[in-house]
């Protein structure tokens, strides 16, 4: 129906006849000469309908509103002396139209288009009208264009692409899954996988060697900035490959992505073991763009005559002492704001925060009487204290204090806005403990079937041959290399506390599998979803979806989940509870 996109018509088809469609963005009448700036994916173009050049066109015009969906034909002029727009890529000229089609009318619409500033509820709701802009297109076209770079790349790496089930049965990722009742069987659920980590697993064993998919994901959690129920992975599996080819190829992988939408990226990404990241920056996520290191203080603290200090320091194993320096902090920061970042920590289970402040005659500090000179020299030396510097430090259980200062950390980068927005600092963590041992409880860190680096070592100390990747403080990806003997996985579900009888209930037919001749593999799935979130620098992973779900994991758009009618449960074996209905 058209000669042209609304942008590509430019300086060059001034005289040319052309042909445009799309929506009227808005219109004004100056003086019986009608202006409509016209809308499609590619941006606005300037329509002028002058009674002088065409009556009827400019009959039409008239009774054009926003959002009409129009199609016009006219003359591509140059506009006037002062009246270009170099705002706009099409500012130098305008239509003159001949001939003007209303398409489509439209009621007046919620909100106008590409207005980000009503409430995401409403825009949610008519998602359709909130995609209606270019800067939304801009988002998913780069989305597109990363995930057909994704499959290029795996093409040519010899990655096959193959779909796995999605009425399945519950994969281990670590959140609720979401269930479907079956009719035939009634009572019975099927489970929308977690991941496909199973059937990639299987595919491995089928002699698949490579294997990769765009995968849908569902995961029943509670949901954050960076988190959907239903997610995207690219996901991909290898035999007979190192921790170092799946690392490879996720870079290349990567790169390739990035090029895609325009960005360098440099590879190899460097690489931190997970206790470093833990120790250094508080969390296995670390944002490498600002540094403010966690620095140990435990052995200087066991001198203090303070003995809560002391005390904590007795139990290396298990507790902590850190300590963080904000350079010139004191000139920065005001008495009270000082106070404020104690009840910040305290939010996260912090008895409290100390806190040093480097003065012209040496460190000051309600704290400072219960050390040695010659250990504030130490404190000094250790961390490198500039007068001005402030230190805070943390003491506690290790859990706690890693967590509260890792936050802390990322707290004053932000107050402090020390963190570049325009960079990407992309980091392997390798190396992460096998299990979480919390009380009793022992948990995977990763997932199940990932290979321990010693099945021997005490289970608090047991290291796994997993990795993560990280982009800008983000978990973008996980992987690992997988357990590819049935004894190993048996033992690790022992450890785990899973009984025999449930892992042959749940993973029978991987444990059959491993039986029969199961090669040595690995692999790692990438949250894509994160990636352009990142990639566009979208405030939430809901902008790079085009039809997410609430924080509450509901689809306003759609008004799902809903109410079913009473035959379809009927048909599924199921009675609602009186609670459930009301
Ligand atoms: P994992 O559970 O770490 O690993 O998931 C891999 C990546 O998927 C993304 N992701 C999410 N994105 C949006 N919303 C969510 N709710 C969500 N949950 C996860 C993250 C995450 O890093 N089967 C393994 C991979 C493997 O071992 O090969 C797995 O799923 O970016």
């Amino acid at each position: 129906m058209r000669s042209h996109y609304c942008t590509q018509v430019s300086e060059k088809n001034i005289g040319e006849v052309v042909e445009v469609c799309g929506w009227c963005n808005n219109s004004r009448d100056h003086g019986g000469v009608i202006f409509i700036d016209l809308r499609d994916k590619s941006g606005l173009v300037q329509l002028v309908c002058d009674p002088a050049d065409s009556t009827e066109a400019h009959k039409i015009a008239n009774r054009v509103r926003d959002e009409f969906v129009l199609k016009a034909k006219g003359k591509v002029r140059a506009r006037g002396e002062g009246l270009e727009n170099p705002n706009l890529k099409t500012g130098k000229i305008e239509i003159v139209v001949d001939e003007l089609i209303v398409e489509n009318v439209s009621e007046p619409v919620p909100f106008v288009i590409g207005d980000n500033s009503v409430g995401e509820d409403v825009r949610l709701k008519y998602r359709y009208l909130d995609l209606r802009n270019k800067k939304s297109y801009e988002t998913f076209k780069l989305r597109s264009k990363a995930t057909i770079a994704a499959r290029n790349l795996l093409d040519s790496r010899d990655f096959l692409e193959v779909e796995t089930p999605i009425l399945t049965k519950s994969t281990p990722e670590g959140a609720r899954d979401y269930l479907v009742p079956s009719r035939v069987h009634n009572g019975e659920f099927f489970a929308l996988p977690q991941s496909p980590q199973l059937f990639k697993q299987l595919l491995m064993c089928s002699g698949f060697d490579r294997y990769f998919q765009i995968a849908k994901c569902f995961r029943d959690e509670d949901l954050r900035a960076d988190r959907q129920p239903e997610f995207t992975q690219i996901d991909l599996e290898m035999s007979f490959c190192t921790q170092d080819d799946v690392i490879e190829v996720t870079e290349a992988l990567i790169k390739e992505m990035f090029k895609a939408c325009g960005h360098e990226v440099q590879t190899p990404f460097q690489r931190l073991k997970y206790k470093d990241a833990m120790e250094t920056y508080g969390s296995d996520k670390p944002d490498l763009r600002y540094d403010l290191p966690l620095i140990d203080v435990i052995d200087i603290f066991s001198r203090s005559t303070n003995g809560i200090f002391s005390g904590i320091a007795k139990d290396r194993k298990n507790n902590r002492i850190k300590a963080l320096k904000v350079p010139n902090g004191d000139n920065i920061f005001s008495k009270r704001q000082m106070k404020g970042f104690e009840d910040y920590v305290r939010k996260f289970g912090a008895a409290g925060l100390g806190y040093f402040q480097m003065k012209e005659d040496g460190l000051k500090g309600p704290l400072t009487k219960f050390f040695s000179q010659e250990d504030l020299d130490e404190i000094i030396k250790v961390s490198e204290l500039k007068v001005g510097d402030v230190i805070f430090f943390g003491a506690g259980e290790k859990k706690i204090v890693l967590d509260y200062m890792g936050r802390f950390r990322i707290y004053l980068a932000e107050l402090m806005d020390i963190i570049p927005k325009d960079r990407f600092e992309f980091l392997w963590v390798v190396d992460f403990d096998m299990f979480e041992v919390d009380g009793g409880e022992v948990k995977a860190l990763h997932h199940p079937f990932t290979m321990p680096r010693d099945l021997n070592a005490p289970v608090d100390e047991m290291e796994s041959i997993a990795y993560d990747i990280v982009l800008n403080g983000v978990e973008l990806g996980g992987g690992s290399i997988r357990i590819h003997k049935k004894e190993i996985q048996e033992k690790v579900f022992e450890l785990l506390g899973i009984s025999e009888e449930e892992a042959n209930e749940k993973f029978e037919f991987l444990l059959d599998a491993l039986k029969f001749g199961a090669p040595p593999h690995g692999g790692l799935a990438i949250g894509l979803d994160r990636l352009i979130m990142l990639l566009t620098n979208s405030a939430s992973i809901r902008d790079v979806i085009a039809f997410p779900k609430t924080q509450r994991a509901q689809c306003l758009l759609t008004s799902a989940p809903s109410a079913v009618d009473n035959t379809q449960l009927r048909d599924l074996g199921i009675r609602l509870r009186e609670t459930v209905k009301a």
